[in-house]
């Protein structure tokens, strides 16, 4: 029966498509080494309030003027601290991490955008030119208060 032949056939291809898929995705890990960043550090998820520097997430001078860093900590659903406050033309060295599921952080209107995952520190550094106030959003669907998931940078004259 012809019909018999095209199944026979859909089953051929999606077997020869599951080991397409099983070999694309051995070469970017095996071959190509595309892994999750070797040299983030991790963090016991469960335990960053035993880390000092998220215990008491705020932003720090390292520098006046030069270099601050922000030790963040993204939750269900907020960031802390909410407000962040820098000088323009400062670096800025962001430590994020979350104690639950996998968040965003972007600043609107800059290129500093990035993702905060369970067990892991994530470290960005940026500098804001032009001041004032820049809303930082979650862009990683984390739950049903995902939408109110809202921080503020403001970037002063200095
Ligand atoms: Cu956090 Cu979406």
């Amino acid at each position: 029966m012809s019909i018999n032949k095209y199944e026979k056939a859909w089953l051929g291809f999606s077997i020869i498509m599951v080991f397409a898929f099983l070999g694309i995705t051995g070469y970017f890990s095996f071959v190509a080494g595309f892994q999750t960043p070797q040299d983030a550090e991790v963090i016991d998820p469960t335990k960053i309030d035993e880390d000092e520097r998220f215990a008491n997430p705020r932003v720090e001078e390292v520098i006046p003027g030069e270099l601050y860093n922000v030790y963040m900590v993204a939750r269900m659903w907020s960031y802390s601290p909410t407000e962040i406050r820098v000088p323009k033309g400062a670096y800025v060295k962001f430590y994020i991490t979350s104690p639950d599921v996998q968040h965003g952080f972007h600043v609107v209107g800059t290129n500093v955008q990035t993702n905060v995952i369970p067990g892991y520190i994530t470290v960005i550094t940026a500098k804001f030119e032009k001041t004032g106030e820049y809303l930082i959003v979650c862009n990683e669907y984390c739950g049903r208060g995902h939408q109110f998931m809202k921080g503020t940078l403001i970037v002063t004259e200095g």
